[in-house]
């Protein structure tokens, strides 16, 4: 069903409470080193502010514990950064509830923008706790949610609010449903699913449900050798999660049974080490020596998955096919990732975390039809859970 979203009610002098997923990496000097999520929150932003909103934004940032984490992760370089994308002050609280935040809020006129204190500094936000939920709701008419990135987590500020006020979904919500949720319901085909990362452990569940989905499944990263010591092969010292071995072979199986087409590399990049110093060979699957782990795909395999690819009209990718982070084994991940780019009629998804961080590393975010914007979330929701922080937006 389709969720409401900010262009479905007026916003005319209303108070906004709007949940953003701010929660950006910071460098070595506390400031924001990837702006990317302020980045794509501003359409939300901007709309609120042009349609006399009165915006008061709220984010996690980190998980803070201790008072050093406090200082550490408060919204400061959130708010210069944001002021700096934005071209417009913004205000930042050095809370997110209390007398002197409702007192500002009571000030605000339309058009301005309020940013709250960091929601985790409450123990009240992890556990969804109903004063503290009431209190950030409080501060509003309606609220806002645009934390994709977040929709994974039941907690007070992106949930607990509508318990409250009616929450609706901004612009970047309201994208990632669209392209995740229903390209996954309703895919142009051929749709091709790309899955790597270190551990199957950690993609069982994506697989379970994109394997009836797809039309072909490619596997690459680390989690190909589970799968290869499953079907017998010599795994050398590769990576290999022995307790979901059986998992491995039950994934085999009920592929076969439904017809589907597991596609793996045929060929590995192996090295004895993990950097960037160490020589190595390319072998093939079956048969890893003793002291050599594979860490990225090989250039056969690499023609394999281009060959795969060039029909594609969807095409959801999660997780690299090596270890990208090294030069000598970023060649597989690189490669995909071009196939992607060069797919001028296909819809090309990219689900958030590593694999967003390759694609944006190789400078070919631009190329590609969406990049989420979500780590945990995106994988949660290529698993086909429902979100909490999406259930809880209203339905049209
Ligand atoms: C993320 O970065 O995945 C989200 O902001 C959620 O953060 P969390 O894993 O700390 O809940």
């Amino acid at each position: 069903m389709a969720k409401k979203t900010i262009k479905d009610i007026d916003l005319n002098g209303k108070r906004v409470f709007v949940r953003v997923d701010f929660n950006v990496p910071l460098d070595d000097k506390g400031k924001v080193s990837d702006n990317t999520r302020i980045v794509r929150a501003l359409p939300t932003i901007k709309y609120l502010i042009d349609h006399n909103a009165k915006v008061i934004l709220a984010s996690h940032l980190g998980n803070p514990k201790t008072d050093e984490d406090k200082k550490r992760l408060t919204m400061d370089s959130v708010k210069v950064e944001l002021q700096k994308v934005l071209g417009k002050e913004v205000k930042k609280l050095d809370d997110s509830v209390g007398e002197v935040v409702r007192s500002e809020v009571s000030k605000m006129k339309e058009g301005d923008v309020i940013l709250l204190e960091n929601t985790r500094f409450h123990k009240g936000e992890k556990k969804k706790d109903p004063d503290y939920s009431k209190e950030l709701a409080e501060l509003a008419d309606i609220a806002v949610n645009d934390a994709f990135g977040t929709a994974h987590r039941a907690h007070a500020s992106n949930c607990g609010v509508g318990e409250y006020i009616p929450v609706y979904a901004g612009f970047l919500m309201e994208k990632e449903i669209d392209m995740i949720g229903k390209t996954l319901e309703n895919p142009e085909r051929p749709f091709v699913a790309i899955l790597g990362g270190a551990k199957v452990s950690s993609k069982i569940g994506v697989i379970e449900n994109l394997l009836p989905k797809v039309d072909k499944l490619l596997v690459g990263g680390a989690m190909i050798f589970t799968f290869f010591k499953a079907m017998g092969y010599k795994t050398g010292d590769s990576l290999v999660e022995e307790d979901k071995i059986e998992v491995a072979k039950n994934i085999l199986d009920k592929a076969k049974s439904i017809n589907k087409d597991i596609v793996f590399p045929i060929d590995v990049v192996i090295a004895d080490d993990i950097n960037e110093n160490v020589n190595t060979k390319i072998c093939s699957i079956e048969n890893i020596p003793n002291g050599m782990k594979g860490l990225d795909i090989g250039p056969d395999s690499i023609k394999k998955f281009k060959e795969q690819l060039k029909d594609a009209k969807t095409v959801i990718w999660n997780g690299p096919m090596g270890v990208f982070e090294i030069d000598k084994f970023a060649k597989g991940t690189i490669e995909v990732a071009k196939s992607l780019a060069e797919l001028d009629n296909a819809k090309t998804i990219i689900g958030g975390g590593d694999s967003a961080a390759a694609v944006n590393k190789f400078h070919l975010d631009d190329k590609m039809t969406h990049i989420s914007t979500g780590g945990g979330a995106s994988l949660e929701y290529m698993e086909g859970k429902e979100l909490p922080g999406i259930a809880i937006i209203e339905e049209k």
